[in-house]
């Protein structure tokens, strides 16, 4: 497969191919579906952070004195879901970094030009951007556009590219193409980089709409 950019990480592991496949089938119940989701999450989170900074403290243990690392409390974490399917990825990256803020993006896919459309931004300023770290989650990389215009987002308040962090469970080709091409120094990661896209912006061959999967609403 053509290198589509040193910055995408792909999780390949049977733990995670073993949740995918669970997350995939048509048949999976919305809470098995949300439990597979939470388990792949642990990992990708796991990557997501590893290169957060941390600093060395002096601690004693019931035997001795230690110098341990600890992440630096200096940086400013934002875990940026995109409503709603981010929230799954929210949810668990709150446990593993539980003193992160969290910046919900709301947008939703206009079905005919598949551009998003905004309806909620938490922050409209952020302070500290130099020392400022971004985790975007979404389930979802498919078109781009949505990846493009969070990215956009905290490009314009002031946070540097090389510290955003694009984390999805599938992406596809298209979508991490169009990513990558404006910014080459976000780092995606993902469980899966599947074939392509439909003409209606779902990922092939994907697990279809992941919020109606997550939130029962397949109606
Ligand atoms: N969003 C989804 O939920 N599923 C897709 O396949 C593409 C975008």
């Amino acid at each position: 497969m053509e290198v589509l950019t040193n910055k995408l990480k792909i999780l390949n592991h049977p733990l995670i191919s073993h949740n995918l496949a669970i997350i995939r089938n048509e048949n999976t119940s919305c809470e098995q579906f949300r439990n597979a989701l939470r388990r792949i999450t642990y990992f990708l989170i796991y990557e997501a952070s590893k290169n957060l900074p941390t600093k060395e403290i002096t601690l004693k243990t019931p035997l001795e004195e230690t110098s341990c690392f600890v992440f630096d409390d200096d940086i400013q974490l934002i875990l940026a879901p995109i409503l709603r399917a981010g929230m799954v990825f929210c949810e668990v990256a709150q446990e593993l970094l539980p003193f992160a803020n969290v910046h919900h993006l709301g947008m939703y896919r206009d079905e005919e030009t598949l551009e998003p459309v905004w309806y909620y931004d938490k922050r409209k300023k952020i302070k500290n951007v130099e020392k400022s770290k971004v985790i975007i989650l979404d389930p979802m990389l498919a078109t781009g556009n949505s990846a493009k215009c969070a990215v956009d987002n905290f490009i314009f308040k002031g946070i540097k590219e090389e510290n955003i962090v694009f984390m999805s469970l599938i992406a596809t080709p298209e979508g991490v193409k169009k990513l990558s091409d404006k910014y080459k120094n976000v780092e995606i990661i993902t469980a899966s980089l599947d074939r392509t896209l439909n003409s209606k912006g779902y990922i092939l061959p994907g697990l279809g709409d992941a919020g109606d999967r997550i939130y029962n609403t397949l109606d």
